[in-house]
């Protein structure tokens, strides 16, 4: 094997020797992550059918990938947490035996990279240095998987720089499970239809992932490193990892507010932090730090302090629009990859709620000619685009500062269309945990299964928390014990539909309107009053400057608190509990009856 001569690090060396030893690849790669390098990997994916370059008039240094239909989103049940012990895992995640998995991986790898190139793909979540930030290496087959990982993360030489001769990195396998035989021709998308497996071992702090090319499967740096073992660190080390946007909110006086907010997936997290407030609204202005992930840690004042692990945008494109979400369709305008997205006769893209005139025809994400009338979708419903996130028009000027940004507060929101107020804050610290560790929301195509049912997705984690979920909950209490003035907790709801299943809140730009509200209780002003569920502010604390038309008995409906439909609320967070009873903290049960005992002095159906 080649090494080049600036990769000093002994442990990686030996890693790498190990690793190809064991599958078998025709050669090993080492990426240095040049731009040189990205533009000959890319041409080299057009080669091989896996990627079609996009019209560079409207799309320049942008492709298409098409993956296999049996291999586009992520596999929650082939997603395993390998702790030694299986309490230590969870009722929430999947569990074999360390030393089983070892053994069923070390068969599945064996030769699995024959006759395709090993590629070592060194990066950094997190501005390179950062006292926040950590380094991994993944190890891939897949050419696909580097050049997303460019964008992604910090990738690259520097990092073997930084790693030097005895840095340490967090070692992620990736195979796609498909080796060549000799002669054999290859798919524009391999994979492997019978295999998978997503697998993580806490305490070896590794990542082993067997048979899939998308996303969050592959790209190991996302939720596998920076979610499921970086929550197991943030644990043993006292910070906290989460599946949460970053946002600055600034005010007409030039006040700074960042917030945090966590939305299960597809759920608004990317339209949110990239929101344009109302032009009525003047002088408030939102920033974006990042869309999907938070690494936050206390800092020697006191207060939390968060980064953007990643370094660009892996969104999901059905419903991003000029109207819904200007600065993603910036962020995308050159330089992207799309991946299962329909392709337009002008070779450029489109997707369900990009325009509203469809193309009179394209070709689908399947590869075959559609026409609007033709019943079927034109990009998969999680059709994703990776983008860098330096392209974003609102990215904020801290966005790469190695110390982080200070958090004021945090918003958790499922996607309900019943019974969730629009907006609440919690009454305080474990009143918020308690919201979050409830949290539900209807299922979306984020992750392979059924679409649209309710389910707990405590503090949007449900698919990425490292270890058991009560333990989880337990850090969270803990961590607001050990800072002197913890941020704000809130809760939000842009999905409330009306009897016929009407959105009844306008959303995206118009979200600005809570968040303002949000952002003066974060800083300790604007009005509210008690409901049975938290602080809530009436319809003259909000500010409705040009959307005069929605009326205050609408605010009222969407703001309103069912005490039947929150009693079958509150038997779903009793499942909940009970799944977690060995392990869940007993505060979870006391803030249950101060809720139930609220709801049972306010009217049946409370309305502010
Ligand atoms: P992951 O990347 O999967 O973690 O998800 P995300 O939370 O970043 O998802 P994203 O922001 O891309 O969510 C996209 C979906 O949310 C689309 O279906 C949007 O139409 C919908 N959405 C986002 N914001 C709003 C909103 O304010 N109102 C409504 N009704 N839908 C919204
Ligand atoms: C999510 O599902 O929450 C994502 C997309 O952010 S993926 O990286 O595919 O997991
Ligand atoms: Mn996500």
């Amino acid at each position: 094997m080649n090494v080049p001569t600036y990769v000093r690090n002994t442990a990686l060396r030996a890693w790498v020797q190990h690793m190809a030893d064991l599958c078998q690849p025709d050669d090993v790669y080492w990426c240095d992550g040049s731009q040189q390098e990205y533009d000959e990997m890319c041409n080299r994916l057009v080669e091989a059918g896996t990627f079609t370059r996009l019209n560079p008039e409207k799309r320049p240094n942008s492709f298409l990938a098409r993956s296999d239909q049996s291999d586009v989103a992520r596999v929650e049940d082939r997603t395993y947490i390998c702790s030694v012990s299986k309490a230590d895992a969870g009722p929430t995640n999947n569990w074999v035996a360390p030393k089983e998995m070892k053994e069923t991986l070390t068969k599945l790898f064996s030769g699995c990279m024959r006759g395709r190139t090993m590629y070592v793909i060194p990066f950094s979540m997190g501005p390179l240095g950062s006292p926040i930030a950590q380094i991994g290496v993944e190890l891939s087959d897949s050419p696909y998987v580097v050049v997303n990982m460019r964008i992604m993360t910090r990738m690259g030489r520097p990092v073997y720089d930084l790693l030097g001769d005895e840095g340490e990195f967090i070692p992620c396998m990736h195979s796609v499970g498909m080796p060549l035989e000799p002669g054999q021709q290859d798919v524009p998308w391999p994979s492997n239809k019978d295999q998978k497996y997503i697998v993580h071992f806490p305490e070896d702090r590794s990542i082993w992932s067997y048979g899939s090319g998308y996303g969050g499967n592959a790209l190991l740096g996302k939720n596998c490193f920076a979610l499921r073992i970086a929550s197991t660190m943030a644990r043993d080390e006292g910070w906290l990892a989460e599946h949460m946007l970053i946002l600055g909110v600034e005010s007409p006086k030039g006040e700074k507010t960042y917030l945090a907010a966590a939305f299960p997936s597809a759920c608004g997290k990317t339209n949110f932090a990239m929101l344009i407030p109302p032009e009525t609204m003047e002088g408030w202005k939102v920033t974006t730090v990042g869309d999907d992930i938070a690494w936050i840690k206390p800092g020697a004042d006191g207060q939390l302090y968060a980064i953007n692990p990643e370094s660009g945008y892996f969104g999901v494109a059905p419903g991003t629009s000029e109207k819904t979400n200007p600065n993603a369709m910036a962020s995308l305008s050159k330089n992207t990859i799309f991946t299962n997205v329909g392709l337009t006769p002008d070779g450029d893209v489109w997707w369900e709620g990009m325009t509203k005139t469809p193309p009179e025809r394209l070709i689908d994400w399947t590869g075959q000619e559609w026409t609007p009338d033709c019943g079927r979708k034109a990009a998969h419903a999680n059709a994703r685009f990776t983008a860098p996130a330096s392209q974003c028009p609102s990215i904020d000027p801290e966005w790469e500062n190695p110390q982080g940004v200070p958090i004021k507060g945090f918003i958790f929101g499922g996607r309900r269309s019943t019974l969730m107020p629009l907006v609440y804050q919690a009454f305080n610290w474990t009143y918020g945990v308690y919201l979050a560790a409830t949290m539900g929301s209807e299922t979306t195509a984020a992750a392979a299964g059924a679409v649209g049912n309710v389910r707990r997705d405590p503090f949007a984690m449900l698919p990425f928390c490292g270890y058991h979920m009560g333990d989880y909950f337990n850090h969270w209490l803990q961590f607001g014990r050990t800072i002197p003035n913890p941020p704000r907790i809130f809760s939000v709801n842009w999905f409330r539909t009306d009897k016929d299943g009407k959105f009844l809140w306008p959303g995206f730009g118009e979200n600005m309107r809570v968040l303002k509200w949000i952002v003066e209780r974060a800083n300790g002003r604007a009005v509210s009053i008690e409901s049975p569920l938290g602080w809530m502010p009436r319809y003259e604390d909000l500010d409705w400057t040009g959307l005069e038309d929605f009326s205050a008995d609408n605010f009222h409906e969407l703001m309103s608190v069912d005490r039947a439909q929150w009693n079958g609320e509150i038997l779903s967070h009793e499942e909940l509990f009970i799944k977690l009873y060995d392990r869940l903290p007993k505060e979870m049960l006391s803030v249950r009856d101060l809720i139930l005992s609220s709801l049972w002095r306010s009217p049946e159906h409370w309305e502010i």
